[in-house]
């Protein structure tokens, strides 16, 4: 039974005033023993601050990203144990707008992955895909190719360790979602990937999640699909009323 995980990624927005405001408000809102496990990923900035403020609610307040080395001279870079010293347990990694406007290679996901991996932060891997990749139906291969490398020399418990989030970047941030149908598509098939590296045990084991214009309006029929175990949320994250109804989208 994979317990239903809806993550908010808030990319570069909110103010650090704002973002303790939102703590504030899901935290009124959000049941303290909730079927659904819920995440917002935030700037490292005030990452500690929400900590703090959420330490009585059961929202996780993750990482967006971090460096694949702990410490050294990487002037800018976020270190993986210092974001797991400040609170995090998760952090998102490979985004979409990683890898298009910081030329995040799979092998450099890779390492980050092995570098959260060591200090106990839980990764969730995106994967992207173009519209012109789906129409053509080179997905398979795309979607294939990118977890190949991403998860490159993880060890079965280390693998349990994982999320993988589906992203179809023609679907992020543009209202347009892909159908639940089109989604389920590709989280299968990154199961079945998992499945085919690993084992079905592992396979069954792991949270994959849907990303691309998910609002509380479309969430119940994307997560009633049987390999869509939560969503990675943008736009409709941002307001406290919105991600509380991402978070009861049962109800
Ligand atoms: O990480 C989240 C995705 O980029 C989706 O963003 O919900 O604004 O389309 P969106």
């Amino acid at each position: 039974m994979r317990t239903p995980f809806v993550v908010g990624n808030w990319k570069m927005n909110k103010t650090a005033a704002e973002a303790i405001q939102f703590v504030q408000e899901v935290a009124k809102g959000l049941p303290s023993q909730s079927i659904v496990e819920s995440a917002v990923a935030v700037s490292p900035l005030y990452l500690q601050s929400m900590v703090t403020a959420a330490k009585d609610c059961p929202l996780e307040i993750m990482g967006e990203n971090i460096f694949y080395e702990q410490s050294g001279a990487y002037t800018g870079e976020v270190s993986p144990q210092v974001l797991k010293e400040v609170g995090a347990n998760y952090v998102l990694l490979g985004h979409s707008e990683r890898r298009m406007y910081f030329h995040e290679s799979d092998e450099i996901i890779n390492r980050k992955v092995m570098a959260a991996l060591e200090v106990g932060l839980k990764p969730i891997i995106c994967c992207d895909e173009t519209m012109g990749r789906q129409a053509t139906g080179d997905q398979i291969h795309w979607v294939v190719s990118q977890i190949l490398t991403d998860l490159r020399g993880l060890t079965d418990e280390q693998m349990k360790q994982i999320a993988i989030a589906y992203e179809p970047s023609w679907a992020i941030g543009t209202g347009t979602s892909a159908t639940a149908e089109q989604a389920e598509e590709g989280c299968y098939l990154i199961r079945q990937t998992v499945a085919d590296i690993y084992n079905d045990e592992i396979a069954n084991e792991i949270r994959v999640l849907y990303g691309g214009s998910v609002n509380p309006d479309n969430i119940a029929d994307l997560m009633a699909k049987r390999d869509i175990d939560g969503v990675l949320v943008g736009n409709a994250s941002l307001q406290s009323d919105s991600f509380l109804k991402l978070v009861n989208y049962q109800k």
